[in-house]
């Protein structure tokens, strides 16, 4: 059976206290959630004060990026080496908000993919198209090419530790979410694609939906085959909100 997994990215949102109380409370409460991996996604600052909250539980702890460097002169980059050592196992990368404000491409991203998997972090690797290109009915060949440019030069090795996420830009922040079946149409696409090339490991490939999931919404999306979980943004800065969306499973 393929893992389901229920990840926040808190984005640039709370100060190390409250993100350390935020941590403590999803704690708390992660013993009501069976059979989901929980993944707190936080901010650099945040690793070290998070990481102390969630010790000894089952909770996960990600980064939000990482350094396409090993180390150097690249003022204000943060390296996989040094998230590693917080016992992060995981670093979001090619999240859309990097790709439109900090202009990463695949060939960057490509970069960033070998500083995780070097430094023992698996990527949960961002996908998806823009407004203008579903209405276009681009969508399938965006998804696509971020796959085929960046997660097709994986080994099979690599390819085992992925995870996938499927955020529609315009349903980020938007209120605005994929309906169930819409995440499963794409979800499916996503799943072919990456058995294109590793064959049958795609059927364990976790892939995820994000995009304004929310405890009244999740049950639904989450209930399509090729839906293992989410990547919550809003709803994940309030512990019984994320926590409802792993329990609706
Ligand atoms: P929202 O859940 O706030 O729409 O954000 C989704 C997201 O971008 C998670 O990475």
């Amino acid at each position: 059976m393929r893992q389901k997994i229920v990840a926040g990215n808190w984005k640039m949102n709370t100060t190390p206290a409250e993100g350390e109380a935020l941590a403590k409370a999803v704690v708390a409460a992660s013993s009501e959630v069976k059979g989901v991996t929980l993944i707190l996604g936080v901010p650099f600052t945040h690793l070290c004060p998070v990481s102390k909250a969630i010790a000894g539980s089952d909770v996960k702890l990600s980064a939000q990026d990482c350094s396409a460097h090993d180390k150097g002169a690249y003022t204000g980059e943060v390296a996989a080496s040094m998230i590693a050592p917080f016992g992060a196992g995981y670093v979001i990368l090619g999240h859309s908000e990097r790709r439109e404000y900090h202009g990463e491409d695949s060939a960057i991203l490509n970069e960033k993919m070998k500083q995780a998997y070097a430094n023992g972090l698996a990527p949960i690797y961002c996908v998806g198209e823009k407004l203008e290109e579903r209405e276009a009915g681009k969508h399938f060949d965006v998804v696509t090419k971020q796959i085929e440019e960046v997660v097709f030069n994986l080994s099979d090795e690599q390819f085992d530790k992925l995870v996938v996420a499927y955020e529609p830009v315009w349903a980020i922040g938007t209120g605005k979410t994929a309906t169930a079946d819409q995440a499963q149409e794409i979800h499916a696409h996503i799943r072919k694609v990456l058995a294109s090339k590793f064959g049958a490991k795609a059927e364990n490939t976790p892939i995820l939906y994000g995009g304004s999931c929310k405890p009244s919404n999740a049950a639904e999306i989450f209930s399509k085959a090729d839906v293992d979980g989410g990547l919550i943004g809003g709803a994940a800065l309030k512990a019984e909100d994320f926590i409802a969306i792993a329990k609706a499973f």
